[in-house]
């Protein structure tokens, strides 16, 4: 059995993948292993959507902005909130389910993220390579009719999935004492914060991003390039009209 240890240690996402299929029977063991992952209420409010067809993945693909990961893996897994499978078992039980809110929502969203981060633990253990798409939340609305997702359905991430094409260096992250509070949070000084993000800002990597950008610091390729307020707004609004159409508020 493979070290769990190792596997942790030595992660990294994959975003380019070899033609070899994901036999069904894998897919099947690693999904298993998945949904073993704690689910609130054991109501398991969540539903995942396997995408193997070409055509599917070709609708997809401009949700995700082109990332070519979409067409080029194998599998492509769309992680969703689902209070609808649930709801339904209520109504059908003489239950009235109370579940066309935002708590719910988010409920439902936690319990698929954790369902996706076990698949994707269970995935890398059997070599395999993932990677997320944030895109997910982004395009929630047009991933829906793509998907045939119901009202109490809500994408809320996506991974691909494959045999691993690339072996890439691992990213840097920042030291345990940056994300750690003892007992009660310690808020940052700039001292301490000018010492958790000095490796990451001194790489040569960091380095070429922020000269590739045209910016002076890594921050602002985060805050004027990568991820703006202004694009965070309209994503913002467009998702919470999502879940209102959807049924959760
Ligand atoms: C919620 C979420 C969304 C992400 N979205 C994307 C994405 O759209 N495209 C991409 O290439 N990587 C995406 N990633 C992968 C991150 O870029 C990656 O995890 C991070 O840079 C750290 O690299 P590592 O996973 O190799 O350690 C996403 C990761 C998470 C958790």
């Amino acid at each position: 059995m493979a070290d769990i240890s190792k596997i942790l240690l030595g992660r990294r996402s994959i975003r380019k993948y070899t033609a070899d299929p994901v036999e069904d029977n894998l897919l099947n063991d690693i999904l298993t292993m998945g949904c073993r992952a704690s689910t609130t209420g054991n109501m398991q409010v969540y539903s995942i959507i396997v995408t193997r067809d070409n055509k599917k993945k070709q609708e997809l693909l401009p949700l995700h902005f082109n990332q070519k990961m979409i067409t080029e893996a194998p599998v492509v897994l769309t992680f969703c909130a689902d209070f609808n499978r649930f709801s339904r078992w209520c109504r059908l039980r003489h239950a009235e389910p109370g579940y066309d809110n935002f708590l719910s929502f988010f409920t439902a969203a936690i319990d698929a993220l954790l369902v996706a981060q076990t698949v994707c633990i269970a995935a890398e253990s059997k070599g395999l390579g993932i990677c997320y798409l944030g895109t997910t939340t982004y395009m929630a609305h047009k991933i829906i009719e793509v998907l045939d997702l119901p009202k109490g359905v809500v994408p809320v991430t996506t991974v691909t999935l494959g045999y691993p094409a690339e072996k890439p260096e691992q990213v840097d992250r920042l030291p345990l004492d940056a994300v750690v509070h003892h007992e009660t949070y310690h808020d940052y000084t700039k001292e301490s914060i000018d010492r958790f993000y000095m490796e990451k800002e001194t790489r040569n990597d960091s380095r070429q991003f922020i000269a590739e950008n045209g910016k002076e610091t890594l921050a602002q390729v985060f805050t004027e390039v990568r991820y703006k307020k202004e694009d965070n707004e309209v994503f913002s609004k467009m998702l919470l009209e999502v879940l209102h159409d959807q049924g959760f508020m």
